[in-house]
C-alpha cells in the first residue's frame, strides 16, 4: 500500500485501487447503461449523467463504514471498474463487497480477482475486518467463480430476490473469514 499525502493507492499485482474522481462520470455512466454489464446487478433507477457527475463530487470521504475504490489496470492506469467495501460494522468486524468491471474488453484477464483479493487484504489488513460479504446472482457463474477462487464460501440462498429478463433469480450469499483469503 502507497500512502501519498490525502490519499491512498492499493497495489495488487495487476490492478491498483484509487479514490474515485468527478472525471470518472462519464465511464460511470457509461458502464451502468451497457445491459452485458448489468446484466446480473442491482440497476435501480435511470440516472443522468449529470446526476452521476454530481453524485462523485458529492460523495462523502472514504472512511470505515464506505469505502469506494476505482480499479485501475496498474500497466497503462486505466480505469476498467469499481470495487466497494461497505457497511463495515466495528462490533462484527464485519462489511460488504461489491464489484464490477465497466469495460468489457478488461474481462477474463484475471483483473476481478486481483482486485477483489486486494480489496479483501485492504480490509483485513487497514480496516482490521474479521469476515468480508457478499450478494451474488445465482446465474452469475464468472463471479462466483472469482469469489470462489480467492476463497469465498456459499453460506445461503435468498429465494427470488432478484428480476431480470422477466423472471425471479436466487441470490447466494457468500463470506470470506480473515485467514480464509487465498
Ligand atoms: C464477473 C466479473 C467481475 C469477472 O471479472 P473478470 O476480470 O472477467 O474475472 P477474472 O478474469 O479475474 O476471472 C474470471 C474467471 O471466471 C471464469 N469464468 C468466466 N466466465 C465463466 C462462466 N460463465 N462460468 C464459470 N466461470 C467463468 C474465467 O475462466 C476465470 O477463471 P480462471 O481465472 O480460473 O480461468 C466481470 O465480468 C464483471 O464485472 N461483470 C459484470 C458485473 C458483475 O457481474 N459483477 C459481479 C456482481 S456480484
Amino acid at each position: 500500500m502507497i500512502t501519498g499525502g490525502l490519499f491512498v493507492f492499493v497495489l495488487g499485482d495487476l490492478v491498483t485501487l484509487r479514490a474515485m474522481e468527478p472525471s470518472d462520470a462519464d465511464a460511470l455512466w457509461r458502464w451502468n447503461h451497457d445491459p452485458e454489464v448489468m446484466r446480473w446487478m442491482d440497476d435501480g433507477y435511470a440516472q443522468s449523467l449529470a446526476q452521476v457527475r454530481q453524485f462523485l463530487q458529492e460523495r462523502e470521504r472514504n472512511e470505515y463504514t464506505d469505502v469506494l475504490f476505482g480499479i485501475e489496470t496498474t500497466a497503462d492506469a486505466r480505469l476498467i471498474g469499481l470495487i466497494r467495501l461497505h457497511g463495515a460494522e466495528p462490533e462484527t468486524g464485519n462489511a460488504e463487497l461489491d464489484i464490477y468491471l465497466g469495460e468489457k474488453d478488461s474481462w477474463g484477464r484475471g483483473y476481478a480477482t486481483d482486485a477483489v483479493r486486494t480489496a479483501c487484504r485492504y480490509g483485513f489488513d487497514k480496516m482490521r475486518l474479521h469476515k468480508v460479504t457478499l450478494t451474488v446472482v445465482a446465474g452469475n457463474d464468472a463471479a462466483q467463480h472469482v469469489y470462489k477462487k480467492v476463497g469465498f464460501v456459499e453460506e445461503g440462498r435468498l429465494r427470488e430476490v432478484f428480476r431480470r429478463d422477466g423472471r425471479w433469480h436466487d441470490k447466494l450469499t457468500m463470506g470470506l473469514l480473515e485467514g480464509e483469503l487465498t
